[in-house]
């Protein structure tokens, strides 16, 4: 059976972009039911799945309804990969772990795009973008050792490597899609995206190309897939308290403004959500979360020093009545 989800998505692509600390299932479930019609995981530590796994499987955890959901990895030992990915796949081996309920993963996705110091210490993430023989070993290990789909996460550029040698110096392994993020490695997360990158990238890469970079509104996606010729885009900081931009982007509609308690519905039903998933945890991190789906809205900010103090569903129903 063909595996690849990848090429039986309609295109234009729409995916939440992977976001560590914010796109747990919860969010992801929320997502997807605004249309995203790809959803990456927070990313997980390939080494931590092959030394100390739990805590990993329990973040990676998903629903059916996350379908297709792809696991992100970071790391830069190939034999980590390889474990990680056979972990990951291996439902019997998971529950010795007491992972209950534990669904596969739709696809893999590789790291190299993170810019977190903390990553890039460990030699992953983008700074691995630069170490070209080390970054093919572990793309192929991760390949050689699922029958899932493997897709990369990239940079415009990361040190001396740019996005096009990249793919280029991979161009003989078989990886089913790359997120492009058109910013470099120096940039971060700030300034211009590099479309003309992007574009080019349809010349060394036979795969789905997924455009990544400053997607706030419908208008944005629209662009960025016109000036790239991407199959798709990854949306992150754009969802952050407007999962619905989804079904703004699918729909084409530049500006489809919520009333303050269609918003508070979205947010009490996340907030449901969570509390199912990770219980007090949940609340605990749907804080952040509940700041920004109440962003540029009047009086936001009396009522956020109280949403950042929530501690149970009922102080959040309370305070969004
Ligand atoms: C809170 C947060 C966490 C992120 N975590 C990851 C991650 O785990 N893996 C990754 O490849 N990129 C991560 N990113 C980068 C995003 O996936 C994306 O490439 C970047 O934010 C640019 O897209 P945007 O302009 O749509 O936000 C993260 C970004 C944010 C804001």
């Amino acid at each position: 059976m063909d595996k690849n989800f990848w090429g039986k998505l309609e295109k234009p692509i729409y995916a939440l972009a992977p976001m560590a600390g914010v796109a747990d299932s919860a969010f992801r479930q929320i997502c997807k039911s605004f249309g995203a019609d790809v959803v990456y995981s927070e990313m997980a530590s390939a080494t931590a799945l092959s030394y100390a796994p739990k805590k990993t499987l329990e973040m990676l955890k998903s629903s059916k309804k996350e379908a297709p959901y792809v696991i992100q990895l970071f790391g830069s030992k190939p034999e980590h990969f390889a474990h990680a990915v056979k972990l990951l796949t291996n439902k019997k081996q998971i529950s010795n772990f007491q992972i209950p309920n534990y669904q596969l993963p739709s696809g893999f996705d590789i790291n190299f795009g993170c810019s977190v110091k903390k990553v890039q210490k460990q030699g992953a993430g983008a700074i691995l973008m630069s170490n070209l023989k080390l970054s093919k070993e572990i793309i192929k290990t991760a390949i050689d050792n699922t029958d899932l789909p493997v897709s990369i996460k990239i940079r415009s550029k990361a040190g001396q490597v740019g996005a096009l040698k990249f793919l280029d110096s991979i161009s003989s392994l078989d990886i089913a899609a790359v997120m492009i993020h058109g910013r470099t490695l120096d940039q971060g997360s700030a300034g211009e995206v590099d479309f003309k990158v992007i574009k080019k990238a349809r010349g060394c890469f036979g795969g789905i190309i997924l455009a990544n970079g400053g997607v706030m509104s419908a208008e944005d996606a629209r662009n960025l897939l016109d000036k790239t010729g991407a199959d798709g885009v990854g949306i992150a900081r754009g969802a952050l308290g407007r999962p619905w931009i989804f079904s703004e982007v699918k729909s084409y509609k530049v500006c489809k403004v919520k009333s303050n308690r269609d918003i508070f519905k979205i947010a009490l039903r996340h907030a449901k959500l969570a509390e199912k998933l990770k219980g007090d945890v949940g609340i605990r991190e749907m804080r952040k979360h509940l700041c920004w789906y109440t962003q540029g809205m009047p009086g936001a900010s009396k009522l956020r020093r109280e949403l950042i103090k929530v501690e149970s569903l009922k102080d959040i129903k309370t305070l969004l009545k």
